[in-house]
């Protein structure tokens, strides 16, 4: 059974994996994405004490808006944000400021005025909150009446992924043709296993996997392969029924990866291996070097970064 709504034409040209039969069927269209914010984001403290970790910094924006503008950029304008404790700020930022807005105007900075306000303008934000921290795939369940009875979106705001197609855009495409769950796969290094969702599957186009299934942080002698689940998913609303019946998985939350083992049993699950770089902002080192990759990509920055870390490594003995 696939996600597909009556009365499409000429789907079953474009359906071309085997064992799928979507004829006379058209996909549903991806409106709303869920973008979990209520992780405590411990591997920054003590920042996070007071900072929510998607409100740290790439260059001069926070970490979310890249997600949002993902998301935006992949034709998803309803989103809402699984929010926690001492996350209003996330809130805030995607809100009007008429005082801002205001001082703005009057001191005549158009330019700037103009991003403050898009800010609040590119896309309908919502959002629900995870009152306990019970894991991901309790969050994914927090957004249940925002999403109803449809397929939709998810992104981690951890992973900053860079590419030319919006990452999400790429798993709608594999969507559009599958009509079943689609997640985003990377390869790691088999000693990073245990810091990801593994999946075991089978090649069915190149860079296209079928999962039969998923291990949720897995040590590196129980993972299956080495191909691992990046934040950023399609999944069908038969999601949150399966959440809501799990038993707490991994480090004793309820694990979205133990939902998609199930789906993959279900209904089918697939796996796109996607185009682009990405970033994993979440550790010290993935958010540094996030920055450095966004701002040597910067016309104005980018020249003088490169001039400084030169000069910075001709100097090394004195680091
Ligand atoms: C989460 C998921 C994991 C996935 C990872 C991707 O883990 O549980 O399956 O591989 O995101 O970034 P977290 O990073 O929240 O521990």
């Amino acid at each position: 059974m696939g996600y597909f709504r009556l009365g499409g034409k000429d789907r079953m040209d474009r359906v071309k994996l085997q064992g799928l039969s979507a004829v006379g069927e058209e996909p549903l269209r991806i409106c709303k994405a869920v973008i979990p914010v209520a992780g405590m984001g411990t591997r920054f403290l003590p920042i996070t004490k007071s900072v929510p970790k998607e409100m740290l910094p790439l260059l001069d924006r926070p970490v979310i808006q890249e997600v949002v503008e993902e998301t935006v950029r992949s034709g998803i304008r309803d989103i809402v944000l699984v929010t926690g404790m001492g996350k209003s700020s996330i809130e805030d930022y995607f809100d009007i400021s008429p005082h801002l807005e205001s001082f703005l105007a009057k001191s005549n900075r158009k330019k700037l005025l103009e991003r403050v306000r898009d800010i609040s303008r590119f896309a309908e934000i919502a959002s629900v909150r995870q009152k306990e921290p019970m894991g991901l795939g309790h969050a994914i369940l927090c957004a249940r009446n925002f999403v109803g009875n449809e397929p939709f979106g998810v992104l981690l705001g951890d992973d900053i992924i860079d590419s030319d197609v919006p990452c999400l855009s790429q798993l709608i495409h594999v969507f559009e043709k599958v009509g079943r769950t689609v997640i985003a796969l990377q390869e790691v290094p088999p000693e990073e296993v245990d810091r990801y969702g593994i999946i075991e599957g089978e090649m069915v186009e190149p860079g296209l996997y079928r999962v039969s299934r998923l291990v949720e942080k897995p040590s590196p002698g129980e993972a299956p392969s080495n191909l691992a689940v990046i934040g950023r998913y399609i999944l069908p609303p038969a999601v949150f029924g399966i959440i809501d019946s799990l038993d707490p998985g991994a480090g004793g939350e309820i694990q979205l990866t133990d939902a998609l083992d199930r789906l993959a049993a279900d209904e089918g699950v697939f796996g796109l291996v996607f185009d682009g770089l990405r970033h994993d902002t979440g550790n010290l080192l993935g958010f540094i070097s996030a920055n450095i990759h966004y701002a040597l990509k910067d016309p104005d920055l980018g020249p003088r970064l490169r001039s400084y870390i030169e000069k910075r490594l001709e100097q090394d003995d004195d680091l």
